[in-house]
């Protein structure tokens, strides 16, 4: 393929790219976001390794020390970047209904007017990376290719972490290949001679994450954070990708996928919806406590499921992804070993602190060491003291500070995680976090009380959502955020699979409901959570094996105390109590919440889960 040299810029095509249509559409790009120069990435090491010596020179990356964090890098975002920006995301469908209520939407054509003035010089001074990336093993049936125009260096390493990237996708794309188009800008052209004045460029007052579900395009302006920039996670692999699976019968989640192995070496596939920063990194890799001996918990991904129904009557999961961008601050050996070990060399940290001796700290840290560092440099690079943290309450790491990783890293990496079939799932799950009301864990009676339990999921807010910390929000299935069409229409699509594995005489996955997050009257935890979440996840294994009879509740069947193994944990029969009570006057408040939610969703809101809630009202004032 010949290189076209437009307005005195060079495209560089290599000769390996065949894509005509490619080409084209990064010489139409180029021509409107006039970067200086452009760069195909073709995800090699030593490409990763220089890449990373650029945005060290540039100020963007911070080299740790070898001897302690060989190969690893600090980068620290500037204080108006640090999570996704949920109001300033966009589904652009024709039809303001198609995007439903709990999406922001424009008229197409008003949004490409609107992002086009924007985008036109948006790379002035830059260099703009062809970051080629596959969602999925490289050339399965189920993966999906994208190629990301970006202006961040930052953006194509985390891509190199988090995806398959690299020339090999090109061979997949061939010459005709389909691949989602994904731009992203930083949103800070440079003028003729003007250098960077921050080692985090970005756009401190104008920001658009933006999709367009018809044309599967994606296009991002203004942050280099996370899921606004690393674009084949949310904005492809959720929001994209669900209008994808809603046209061909799958589904795309934001779940996480665990292999749980018994000692008899009985294998069963378990994927899980929390909100965000509420549990699944640390779920999916989850270490059995004591009292487990031959279990075992292997990781198939953290964040991200694409899940398929089968001619087999099964449903099978993929991790589109290839690495994890894990919450840092509260991860430690305690919590969640496996993670620490993942974390040990090749990994990119971002709003972490930094200690004296080139290390990485943060909150959370405390609880292996015993005591807290005498001095750090905080994320926003300002000195940090146990003294000044009591006194100002600062956070040494930002509470939604991440690392970013290779899966391969991860010492409880399933030896499928990678296998283009899938694994099967036998089980989903649904929690959120509520300090009050949910019990521990529940198993819906049907599909459709299960359905309707993850449709009115509520978390308490965290850090990665901007706002108010700790209230209770409406999350359905996890997905508030990430949901690319009408929720109501995505409540259907979830009954619709159901029905037609019902039809054809499929047995369906079981659905449970659970909270690690109650509270006692202290304020704190009343749950140990974490690895102890195994006894939940054994429980549950114990009812897909018909061992568990459990007790039927206002809320689906719930565990009786004996059927827990207690084994290697003091847990009384009280405690037990206040983590899976059903308070009636709570829930008859926590039913009102669900009327107001359905409500919100009227338009197209399946008539079955109106139907559940009457169902439950009528348990409830039996109580
Ligand atoms: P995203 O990457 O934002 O989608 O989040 P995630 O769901 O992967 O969250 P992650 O596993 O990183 O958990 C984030 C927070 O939840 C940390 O502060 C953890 O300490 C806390 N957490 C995780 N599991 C438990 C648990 O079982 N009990 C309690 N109390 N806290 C937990
Ligand atoms: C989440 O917020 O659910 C994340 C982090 O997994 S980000 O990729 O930034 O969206
Ligand atoms: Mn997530």
């Amino acid at each position: 393929m010949n290189s076209p040299v437009m307005q005195g810029l060079n495209l560089n095509t290599p000769a390996y790219v065949k894509h005509a249509k490619l080409v084209a559409w990064v010489a139409e790009m180029a021509a409107l976001c006039k970067p200086e120069s452009i760069y195909w990435c073709d995800g090699s090491q030593e490409e990763y390794d220089r890449l990373c010596a650029e945005l060290v020179s540039a100020g963007t990356f911070k080299k740790l020390n070898p001897a302690k964090r060989p190969g690893s890098f600090l980068a620290c975002s500037d204080p108006s970047d640090v999570a996704r920006v949920e109001d300033r995301t966009y589904i652009c469908s024709a039809k303001k209904e198609d995007a439903g209520p709990t999406n922001n939407w424009m008229e197409p054509a008003e949004m490409r007017a609107t992002l086009r003035p924007l985008f036109d010089g948006c790379m002035a001074g830059r260099t703009m990376y062809v970051v080629p990336f596959s969602m999925g093993p490289l050339g399965s049936h189920i993966s999906h290719i994208g190629i990301e125009l970006t202006d961040s260096a930052y953006v194509a390493v985390n891509q190199k972490l988090m995806t398959r990237m690299g020339r090999a996708v090109f061979d997949v794309l061939g010459a005709d290949g389909e691949f989602v188009p994904c731009m992203h800008t930083v949103g800070a052209p440079l003028a003729a001679g003007q250098k960077d004045s921050t080692s985090w460029p970005c756009n401190p007052t104008t920001k658009y994450i933006v999709h367009y579900p018809a044309t599967r395009e994606i296009w991002s302006y203004g942050s280099g954070y996370g899921g606004n920039a690393l674009l084949g996670k949310k904005c492809f692999a959720l929001r994209i990708a669900s209008n994808m699976g809603r046209e061909q019968g799958w589904m795309a989640e934001h779940m996480l996928i665990l292999g749980v192995t018994n000692p008899e070496g009985k294998k069963y596939h378990v994927a899980a919806a929390f909100p965000s920063a509420c549990g699944k990194t640390n779920f999916s890799m989850l270490v059995p406590p004591q009292g487990f001996d031959g279990w075992k918990v292997t990781t198939i991904g953290d964040d991200i499921a694409w899940i398929k129904p089968h001619a087999d009557g099964k449903m099978y999961a993929i991790n589109p992804e290839a690495g994890y961008f894990g919450v840092a601050p509260g991860t430690n050996f305690h919590t969640n070993p496996n993670c620490m070990a993942s974390l040990d060399k090749n990994v990119i940290y971002t709003n972490v602190a930094l200690t004296d001796d080139g290390d990485v700290w943060w909150e959370g840290m405390e609880k292996d060491t015993g005591k807290l560092p005498d001095h750090l440099i905080d994320w926003q690079g300002k000195d940090w003291t146990p003294q000044i943290a009591k006194e100002t309450g600062a956070k040494a790491a930002h509470p939604n500070a991440r690392f970013t990783v290779a899966a391969i890293n991860n010492p409880a990496l399933d030896p499928a995680w990678d296998d283009p079939a899938g694994v099967p799932i036998d089980a989903f799950m649904f929690g959120g976090r509520r300090s009050t009301t949910v019990p521990l864990v529940t198993e819906a009676r049907n599909w459709t009380e299960g359905v309707y339990m993850a449709a009115t999921m509520g978390s308490e807010t965290t850090a990665a959502a901007v706002g108010t910390q700790g209230v209770v929000r409406r999350d359905p299935f996890a997905m508030l955020p990430f949901c690319g069409y009408n929720m109501s229409d995505y409540f259907q699509h979830w009954l619709d699979i159901g029905a037609k594995a019902q039809t054809a005489g499929h047995k369906l996955p079981g659905m449970f409901c659970v909270n690690w997050f109650r509270k006692g009257d202290d304020g704190k935890f009343v749950w140990p959570g974490y690895g102890e979440n195994m006894r939940v996840l054994k429980w549950m294994i114990d009812r897909l094996e018909g061992k568990a009879a459990g007790q039927d509740t206002m809320f689906g069947v719930a565990p009786l105390y004996a059927e827990i193994t207690w084994k290697g944990l003091d847990f009384s029969a009280d405690q037990f109590k206040t983590v899976t009570s059903i308070d009636k006057a709570a829930w008859i408040d926590e039913l009102k919440l669900h009327s107001s939610h359905f409500e919100q969703l009227a338009y197209h809101l399946p008539q079955a889960l109106l139907e559940t809630k009457t169902a439950l009202q009528t348990r409830l004032a039996t109580l």
